[in-house]
Order: C-alpha cells, then sequence, then structure tokens
C-alpha cells in the first residue's frame, strides 16, 4: 500500500513556526515515528511552498497511490486550482489541518478543498496525520474485501 503525504505552504516550518499553535515537533522527526508505527505501508512526504509543485504531485500520485494525506496550509483557503487537482485525481485524499482551523480567523473557516476530499481531520495536531493514514489502511482493507482479493 503506497500513501503520500503532502504538505503545503510554511509546514516546513514546523517544530519553529508558532509552537503554541502548530506544536514543537517537526515533522520530518514525526514522519520517523510513523513510518515505524506502519512497517507495512510505503509512505512518502513531499512538502512545498509552491502551489504548482503541489498541483504536480497530485497529478504524478493522484492515480497510482492507494492514499493522499493533504495539509494544503493557507491554500485550503484560497486554490481553486488545488481544489481541482483533488477533484480532477482518483486517489482518496483525506486533508488535515494540525490545528482547529473553525476556531480561529474568519478567513481559516473556508476549505475549497473539503467537497473533493474524503474527509477532514483538524485541530488533533499531528496526531491527525497518523489518523488519517489509519483511516486509509483500513479503507484500504474494506475495499479489497469488497472486491474478493482478500485471502
Ligand atoms: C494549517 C491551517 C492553515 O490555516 C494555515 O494556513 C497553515 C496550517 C494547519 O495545519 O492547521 O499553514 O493548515
Amino acid at each position: 500500500m503506497n500513501i503520500l503525504i503532502l504538505n503545503g505552504p510554511n509546514l516546513n516550518l514546523l517544530g519553529r513556526r508558532q509552537p503554541e499553535i502548530y506544536g514543537p515537533h517537526s515533522f520530518d522527526d514525526f514522519f520517523l515515528g510513523l513510518k515505524a508505527a506502519f512497517p507495512h505501508v510505503h509512505l512518502e512526504y513531499f512538502q512545498s511552498n509552491h502551489e504548482g509543485a503541489l498541483l504536480d504531485k497530485l497529478h504524478e500520485s493522484g492515480f497510482d497511490a492507494d492514499g493522499i494525506v493533504l495539509n494544503a496550509g493557507a491554500f485550503t483557503h484560497t486554490s481553486v486550482a488545488l481544489a481541482d487537482a483533488v477533484a480532477a485525481i482518483r486517489t482518496p485524499v483525506v486533508e488535515v489541518h494540525i490545528s482547529n482551523v473553525h476556531a480561529r480567523e474568519p478567513f481559516r473557516h473556508q476549505s475549497y478543498l473539503a467537497a473533493s476530499c474524503e474527509g477532514s481531520i483538524v485541530g488533533l495536531g499531528l496526531e491527525g496525520y497518523r489518523l488519517a493514514v489509519e483511516w486509509l489502511v483500513r479503507r484500504g482493507k474494506i475495499s479489497e474485501k469488497i472486491e474478493g482479493k482478500e485471502d
């Protein structure tokens, strides 16, 4: 099973950026623990501050990967292009936000992506990524059963 974790702008600064909102851990450290927690899953991590690079990655993985965990950062609230890409691909996408965007400024309450994502996890810190991966793994097993691919 292949799952892509895709982080958008400023998320390269996790651990240093407003730790009172986003926590004290870098994503790289968290990702090591995540890989250890899911040894049978091939987890890929990609981060970019550039909208086009995120679009390219969605196009590249969005027909082959089994799941995508997407935190598009501020592009969540602005990008019709990313929303179109999420709608265009076949791979299920789970939207994650570290902070509770609904408890923050009004401009963060709207997500252009949510309607095309399978679901959203917000406000649970980095734990949200782990829960999203767990769901995608379970979802994959359920689809296999439905398709009769179980051993
Ligand atoms: C964020 C929330 C966004 O509003 C913000 O622009 C981010 C991070 C989150 O994970 O809480 O960059 O996506």
